[in-house]
This record gives structure tokens, C-alpha cells and sequence, in this order.
């Protein structure tokens, strides 16, 4: 797996680089059954909403392999559950939704069960071959907007990791700096489960960016003092009017950009939108265990017995997006129009 990819089909099985164990480690885990695929992506072992889109794809691609099913019938009652034990993995990626009814669609137009099951393995090789050129493409139209000089802010993992791919936000940076322009990027460590600090530093050292990891926290200090160019964030559900939903923290920066004058950016895939909700407020936003704000890598730093709330996600309204950068180009408000035409 050169260049950081997370996920790999071997015919009959799943390779997945587990991304809790790095940057310590470089670990790979071979999965044969759909429930431990599942199981990865609720455990955070790959994250990232395309890559969670992937790993779904083709966890349902392993389970039907498994599958006995002889009728169809009865193939699409193995399929309801497989599929179902997927959608209650992350609840806030759209991608993953976009994967599980993509593939449903496919079983229920195929007749001859062996042939869904074929059908359904190259679709899922599909899905993961169209969310990499996406993420290519997003990246290229999307490094037009950094200028040389650039010092960009970005939140979380946004990268090859997340992405199964080439990298949303990471992918526009990456993209500036093999175009020769002289960047750098600050990188937020990304509480609680320091994506930032573990994978995105991880990512821009193998890259040979340059790059200052600093504490969530410390963003409004260095945006206020004029050393941030713009902000750039990835995706995990952009709706119709252009509010988006992305990891804890993003809404602050979005703010901050804002009240500071410089541009914040959304660099997504039109997989990530999401065109049945009207606005944010209809995000579902994944709560999960309280742990992982008490414990920091498994260790507590919190008295026992803390009550502690987590929230994976937040969502900025439209109007403090400068721009959302697709693979089909850049838009700007009016989203509600724009997002239409592209999505
Ligand atoms: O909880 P995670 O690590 O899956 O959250 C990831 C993010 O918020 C990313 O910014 C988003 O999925 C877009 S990644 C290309």
C-alpha cells in the first residue's frame, strides 16, 4: 500500500491499514467476514467519509460472497441484513448511505443470484475507483484557489487515509504543492480522537509538506494575528442549501475565518451531498462514548466518574463558506441552485 492508501479488495477478503494504531504503527488487518468490517469503521480503524463509503462497498461485497442464498428472495434478505449492520456504523457520512442504497439498486435489478453477487463485488471495485478520480479531480480544481505563499489551515484527516483516495482538503493541498507552490499548512490536532496530530501530520510528513501541528484551541490566536491564509475542511454531508456537516471543531474555525476576513473552504466529493435534506438541522450528528473525551489514547485525564459529552461532528450553515470544491468545479452561493445542477 504505497502512498498511504487505507483499503485494498484481495478478492475474498479486505485489507485495511487500521488507523487507531498510527503513526506508532503501520498495521494491516485482513477481513473475511462483513460483521468485522462493520466493526472497523464503528472503531474508527478507517474513517474518513469516502473511505467509510469504500469499506462499506465492500464489506457488503464480502458479506454476499459468504451468503448461501439460493432465491433471490432469499439473497435479498441476507443482503437487508448485511446491509443494515453497515448503516448503523457512522451515522453522519453520507457516503456510506449513498454506497448501501448504490448497491441494494444493483441486487434488485440483477435476476441469477450468482450473477448479483458478481455484480455486486465489481461495483464496490467501481465505487472505489470513482471516489479516487473524484478526489483527484476535486484536488485539482481546488489547488487554482492557493496562492503561492499560502499558509492553510486544515482540521482533521482529509487525506489519502479518509479518502481511499487522493484526499479532499489534503488533497487540494497536496495537489498546490506538486504544482511547485511554496506552502505551508497548519494542522489541528483534532480533539478527541486526534486525527490531526496522528494522521494528517502523518500524512504531510510523507509528503515532504511543510507543516505546524497546533491544539484546536490556538486556531483564533493565529488567525487573529494574520498568519492563516485560508481554512480549508473536508465533508461528511453537505445538504441541499450548502450547510455541512464535518468533524467537531470546524464550525469554530468557519467563525473565525469569517470574522477575520479570510476564506474557508469545503473540499468534497458529490457523493458527500446530500439533496433530500433542506438544511442542516436534518443532520443526524454521531454522538459517541463519552471515553473518548476522559481518555486520551485510552488513558484517563479526567477524574473517575466525569460526565463528558461527545459530539463527532458539527455543522456550518452555508454562509460561511467561501466556496465548496467538487470534482465537477468550484461553487459558490447560491448553493441551493448550485448544488442542484452538479449533484
Ligand atoms: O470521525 P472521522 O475521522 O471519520 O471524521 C472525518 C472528517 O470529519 C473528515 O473531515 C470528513 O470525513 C471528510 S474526509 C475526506
Amino acid at each position: 500500500m504505497a502512498n498511504s492508501q487505507p483499503i485494498e479488495w484481495l478478492g475474498n477478503k479486505v485489507k485495511l491499514l487500521d488507523q487507531t494504531r498510527l503513526p506508532q504503527e503501520e498495521v494491516y488487518l485482513e477481513l473475511t467476514d462483513y460483521h468485522d468490517v462493520a466493526s472497523a469503521i464503528k472503531e474508527m480503524k478507517i474513517r474518513g467519509a469516502p473511505a467509510i463509503g469504500v469499506a462499506a462497498a465492500y464489506g457488503i461485497a464480502l458479506g454476499v460472497l459468504k451468503t448461501s442464498a439460493k432465491s433471490k428472495d432469499e439473497f435479498l434478505i441476507k443482503l437487508k441484513g448485511i446491509t443494515q449492520a453497515m448503516a448503523a456504523t457512522r451515522p453522519t457520512a453520507q457516503n456510506l448511505f449513498r454506497v448501501i442504497n448504490r448497491m441494494k439498486q444493483i441486487a434488485e435489478a440483477g435476476e441469477d443470484v450468482d450473477e448479483i453477487r458478481k455484480a455486486l463485488v465489481s461495483e464496490a471495485i467501481k465505487i472505489h475507483s470513482e471516489e479516487a478520480e473524484a478526489t483527484k479531480k476535486l484536488a485539482q480544481f481546488g489547488a487554482e484557489l492557493i496562492q503561492n505563499g499560502f499558509t492553510i489551515l486544515t482540521h482533521c484527516n482529509t487525506g489519502a487515509l479518509a479518502t481511499a483516495g487522493y484526499g479532499t482538503a489534503l488533497g487540494v493541498i497536496k495537489q498546490a504543492k506538486e504544482q511547485g507552490k511554496n506552502i505551508r499548512v497548519f494542522a489541528t490536532e483534532t480533539r478527541p480522537r486526534l486525527q490531526g496530530a496522528r494522521l494528517t501530520a502523518w500524512e504531510l510528513k510523507r509528503a515532504s509538506i511543510p507543516f505546524t501541528l497546533i491544539t484546536d484551541s490556538m486556531a483564533g490566536y493565529f488567525i487573529s494575528r494574520g498568519k492563516i491564509s485560508c481554512v480549508i475542511i473536508g465533508a461528511d454531508r453537505i445538504t441541499s442549501n450548502g450547510d455541512t456537516a464535518n468533524k467537531i471543531g470546524s464550525y469554530t474555525l468557519a467563525v473565525l475565518a469569517m470574522e477575520h476576513g479570510i476564506p474557508f473552504y469545503v473540499a468534497a466529493p458529490t457523493t458527500t451531498i446530500d439533496l433530500s435534506l433542506a438544511s442542516g438541522d436534518d443532520i443526524p450528528i454521531e454522538e459517541r462514548s463519552p471515553q473518548e473525551v476522559t481518555h486520551i489514547q485510552g488513558v484517563s485525564i479526567a477524574p473517575e466518574g466525569t460526565q463528558a459529552l461527545n459530539p463527532a461532528f458539527d455543522v456550518t450553515p452555508h454562509y460561511y463558506i467561501s466556496a465548496i470544491i467538487t470534482e465537477k468545479g468550484i461553487i459558490k452561493e447560491p448553493y441551493i441552485e448550485r448544488l442542484k445542477k452538479i449533484a
